[in-house]
């Protein structure tokens, strides 16, 4: 440690709190030259480079591995072959799809939200629907999810039963027409009008 300037008072003051000019301890700088010369060799190593040096995967990679884990999922989840469904009316059936809608088990309205007008999910309370929207394509769509859009299956992986799965489906049938405000506008290019031919 040098002894230059060693306790010599700088003549600024911030409120009563005043300084010396006395150098870094050596120890100090060379630590934090290191963290210089460390997050350069992060910012290469994660950033730059298609494959990193340290680690056996880029972002990029690991990103699409993830995602072609979810989608192995979702072609692994039971595919129901369902006859007709007929959808649920009554007011007890209604309220506990609303329940599951908007409960945390199954997170659907965080994404749909809880009026259904759409936010990372698309609304499903008008017309134009990019998968179907009978009872049995709703029904079928919330077992497989759209995991490369971000919708796991069951809307959080975490399985419901086939009661829930009607009840939850009966309650956005229950929901169509209602208009929330401000909601999702619709994609031109996927959005079918409800019962048209799918999109391919
Ligand atoms: C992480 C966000 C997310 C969660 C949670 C989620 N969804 Fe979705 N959902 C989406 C997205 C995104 C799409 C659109 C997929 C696409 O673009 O192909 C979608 C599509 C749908 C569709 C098809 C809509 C159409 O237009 O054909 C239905 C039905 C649906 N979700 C119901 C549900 C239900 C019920 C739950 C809860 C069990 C749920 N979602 C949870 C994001 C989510």
């Amino acid at each position: 440690m040098s002894d230059k300037n060693k306790d010599v008072l700088l003549d600024h003051d911030a409120d009563g709190i005043r300084e010396f000019d006395n150098d870094l301890p050596r120890w100090w700088l060379y630590g934090f030259y290191l963290t210089i010369v460390m997050s350069v060799l992060y910012l290469v190593n994660w950033h730059v480079l298609e494959t990193p040096i340290i680690g056996d995967k880029g972002q990029v990679a690991e990103y699409e591995a993830e995602v072609a884990l979810w989608a192995e999922r979702a072609a692994a989840a039971p595919k129901k072959e369902m006859g007709a469904l007929t959808v649920l009316t009554d007011a007890a059936s209604l309220a506990r799809g609303k329940e599951i809608f908007n409960g945390t088990d199954h997170l659907c309205a965080t994404c749909h939200r809880e009026d259904m007008g759409g936010m990372v999910g698309p609304n499903l309370t008008d017309d134009h629907w990019l998968h179907g929207c009978s009872v049995e394509e709703i029904v079928k769509n919330i077992v497989s999810g759209f995991p490369e859009m971000g919708m796991l299956p069951y809307g959080s992986s975490t399985k419901m039963s086939d009661d829930d799965l009607l009840k939850v489906a009966s309650y956005i049938i229950s929901m169509r027409g209602t208009n929330p405000p401000e909601p999702k506008p619709v994609d031109p290019e996927r959005d079918v009008l409800c019962g048209a031919k799918e999109p391919s």
